[in-house]
């Protein structure tokens, strides 16, 4: 931070240099003019080293009042004529040119491939709160983890919980030398250059006053909210692709392999943590601090941006406040969700930080996240938006989805058009209408749907929807199964249904064929090449690299990603063909009962029934699949083309982690996860040993508990005998016992 005196006399030098007499000419000129004092004629380099030095001081000073403090005090004008003077001089004495001059920022070298660096600490993530109740508890915990009297009252930092792309930027000997990415924690993306090309960022910054040589610090790279329209605009205008919301385009900008490119996408930086601090004995300094603000005040006192920067309209709410308790805590937080929209740059939450860090280091960390810190998440973005029209959408296994094509609306950053309906229930018990004004919601910041129709806002001319009586495809008459809520098209032939059924065929989970997305798909459909999945397997690779957009590459690309799904184990192949409820975990236990695929044509529906976990409605339709003979046709074809239909030992074996922490127990995920979707818990949770449930029961013998858990926590809880673990418990349980 600068002192007024030091900001009185920065200014005063500013507008002499701009005043000084040489500063009216052209770029030549100058250069001419500094290029004619000799070295030898006394002190003449002296002066001119001095007034680049001076310079560089001057235009450092306005970069902090106009990218720190968003408060300038020169024109821009006069910045960019301050910024040519030093220009020009390094331009004539590049001996002079410093590292962390401020015409270094913008390097021309392309980043090929990000380099992967180690971080100095590890980057933790942070556990979740809703509501009061959750502070509460959080607010318990810390005080149990730290001895504390149930009634004492803990001092907390809190902050915005920013929603960019996260940071880790390290000085050495008061100079900046390195930035990355977030990565996997441990080791992230290096984006140095990138990094230089941020104006809030110091390339230089006097920690030694302080005695640290080596620190790395935490924060958040964002695009404010404004800024980011403006770009979309422009990439509008130009026909390009504009960005989701300002997060995509802030981590996209991280990673540009052209830091002039990097530099166009108006990214700021926020600092909000010290990570790591040693001197030059490699001593660990961060003991010298007594508090979380205490070093927040030195980041920003070194010029640095941080939460404790101005920059929202309601200049009475501040950005950060040091809480004497949780109460003062939770009414920030409470309103705080109220101003969200109001402040620059998109915000997700609120983080809530123990203060002392010796009590920070009482409460210590799991390795997943610190237990002295929690993020307050905001509640799901509500919009409305009109209703214009319900699209019917036939899927793999013939099921009908309306999918309301809204008017597009901005909700937590992203534009939503398209919202599944899920089926004529839906629509009907919320007497939806064409036409409706309709409140949109995304819960968890995810999936958007529709609450309700604003059924006050109607003006008579809102249209009922009609759910079709046929397909919309292939115009065959509808179906609605007793036991389902959806109406289904039964002809297995439907166009849609074949397509929808490819595109799941080598979809990631199927057998994922890189490379056979929808698009490529459809275009070869259309061509005539698909009539069933065995065609996949017996594609025109030449015919192929003769298409538009493909060429020889791709097409070899193609063929290499074919010929290595021939060689996936067989639940992949089980899992591909669309049998309705025979998912991921039922592909496998079926998988581990046979030596070939072909084997289940001899087998009867009881059979299925003795496997463990295979439900009366999978068996049935694992059994019809093979009574017909046109999928045992298939089948047999597709082994001639050379996909594996046989069940290796192997296969067998590396289906269950006999080692992992979790083997012998029974696992069932519920709820929203905040850290992983559910496929990544469940496969993490294979990988440990655990096997997967589908509901519970005295089977059963953990819950790993989401938000917004409802009646299975329940009943679980009802049961006495089921382990409920949080996420966070989750993870650290397979970690800490890999
Ligand atoms: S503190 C060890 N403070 O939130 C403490 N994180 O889930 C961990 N984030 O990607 C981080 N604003 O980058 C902290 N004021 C803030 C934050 C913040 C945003 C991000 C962080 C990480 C995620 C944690």
């Amino acid at each position: 931070m600068y002192s007024q005196e030091e900001q009185r006399n920065l200014y005063e030098l500013s507008k002499s240099l701009l005043n000084s007499p040489f500063v009216g000419g052209g770029r030549g000129e100058a250069a001419d003019l500094f290029a004619d004092i000799s070295p030898s004629v006394g002190g003449g380099r002296g002066e001119v080293a001095e007034r680049a030095e001076d310079l560089r001081r001057v235009l450092r000073y306005h970069e902090w009042r106009y990218y720190v403090g968003n408060d300038p005090v020169i024109s821009d004008f006069e910045y960019d004529q301050l910024y040519k003077q030093l220009q020009t001089i390094e331009a004539a004495h590049p001996q002079l040119v410093t590292p962390d001059s401020p015409t270094q920022r913008v390097g021309k070298d392309l980043t090929e491939n990000a380099a992967q660096v180690a971080h100095l600490t590890p980057m933790l993530s942070l556990d979740n709160s809703y509501n009061a109740e959750d502070l509460n508890d959080f607010d318990e915990s810390v005080k149990k983890l730290c001895g504390l009297e149930k009634d004492a009252d803990v001092e907390y930092c809190v902050e915005p919980k920013y929603d960019g792309g996260t940071i880790a930027l390290v000085y050495e000997n008061d100079r900046f030398i390195r930035a990355a990415t977030r990565g996997n924690g441990y080791v992230g993306e290096e984006i140095t250059a990138n990094i230089r090309t941020l104006r809030s960022v110091p390339l230089q910054a006097a920690f030694s006053k302080r005695g640290i040589s080596k620190v790395e610090l935490r924060g958040e790279a964002l695009i404010r909210k404004d800024i980011f329209e403006k770009i979309n605009k422009t990439r509008q205008e130009a026909g390009e692709a504009v960005f989701a919301n300002p997060r995509n385009a802030a981590t996209g900008g991280l990673r540009m392999k052209d830091p002039r490119e990097a530099a166009e996408r108006g990214l700021e930086a926020f600092l909000y943590q010290l990570g790591y601090a040693i001197d030059s004995e490699g001593n660990n300094l961060l003991g010298n601090f007594k508090s979380h603000d205490e070093s927040i005040h030195l980041l920003e006192s070194l010029s640095f941006k941080t939460p404790l920067a101005k920059g929202g309209t309601k200049q009475h709410l501040p950005a950060t406040k040091t809480c004497r308790n949780i109460a003062e805590v939770i009414q920030f937080c409470t309103d705080w969700q109220e101003y969200r929209d109001e402040y620059p740059y998109e915000l997700d939450g609120i983080v809530v930080k123990v203060n002392s860090l010796e009590l920070q280091e009482k409460c210590g960390s799991t390795s997943h996240h610190p237990r002295w810190a929690i993020a307050f998440k905001f509640k799901a973005r509500q919009a409305t938006t009109r209703l214009r029209d319900v699209e019917f959408q036939v899927g793999k296994t013939g099921a009908v989805t309306p999918v309301a094509k809204l008017e597009p609306v901005a909700l937590a950053g992203v534009i939503v058009q398209n919202v599944s309906m899920h089926n004529e229930e839906f629509i009907r018990s919320k007497d939806l209408r064409i036409g409706d004004q309709v409140l949109v919601e995304r819960a968890g910041d995810v999936i958007p749907y529709i609450v309700k129709s604003l059924v006050e806002l109607r003006n008579g001319s809102e249209q009922v929807v009609h759910y079709p009586k046929n397909c919309p495809v292939c115009h065959s008459v509808l179906v609605k199964p007793e036991d389902e809520a959806i109406w289904r098209c039964e002809n297995a032939e439907c166009e849609a249904q074949v397509l929808a059924r490819m595109v799941f065929h080598t979809s990631k989970h199927a057998m994922d064929i890189e490379g056979l997305g929808e698009s490529t798909i459809e275009k070869f459909y259309k061509l005539g090449w698909l009539h069933s999945i065995a065609d996949l397997y017996r594609l025109d690779y030449e015919a192929i690299a003769k298409l538009e957009g493909f060429g020889e590459k791709s097409a070899a690309n193609l063929k290499a990603a074919v010929e290595k799904a021939k060689q996936n184990p067989v639940h992949r192949l089980f899992h591909s063909l669309s049998i309705h409820h025979l998912g991921q975990r039922t592909s496998k236990l079926l998988a581990a009962e046979i030596g070939h695929v072909l084997d289940l044509r001899g087998w009867d529906l009881e059979k299925y029934q003795t496997i463990k976990d295979i439900g009366p409605v999978a068996a049935k339709n694992v059994s019809n699949f093979f009574l017909n003979p046109s999928n045992v046709e298939l089948l047999e074809t597709m082994e001639r083309l050379g996909v594996n239909l046989r069940q290796t030992d192997e296969d067998k074996k590396a289906d269950v982690n006999t080692d992992g922490p979790l083997y012998g127990k029974s696992i069932l995920f519920t709820g929203t996860l905040s850290q992983m979707t559910r496929e990544e818990a469940e496969k993490k949770a294979a990988a440990a040993g655990a096997s997967l449930m589908s509901g519970v029961s005295k089977h059963l013998s953990i819950l790993v508990v989401g938000e917004k858990a409802g009646s299975k926590l329940k009943k679980a809880q009802a049961l006495e005998t089921v382990e409920i673990w949080t996420e966070a418990e989750f993870l650290d349980r397979i970690i800490e016992n890999a």
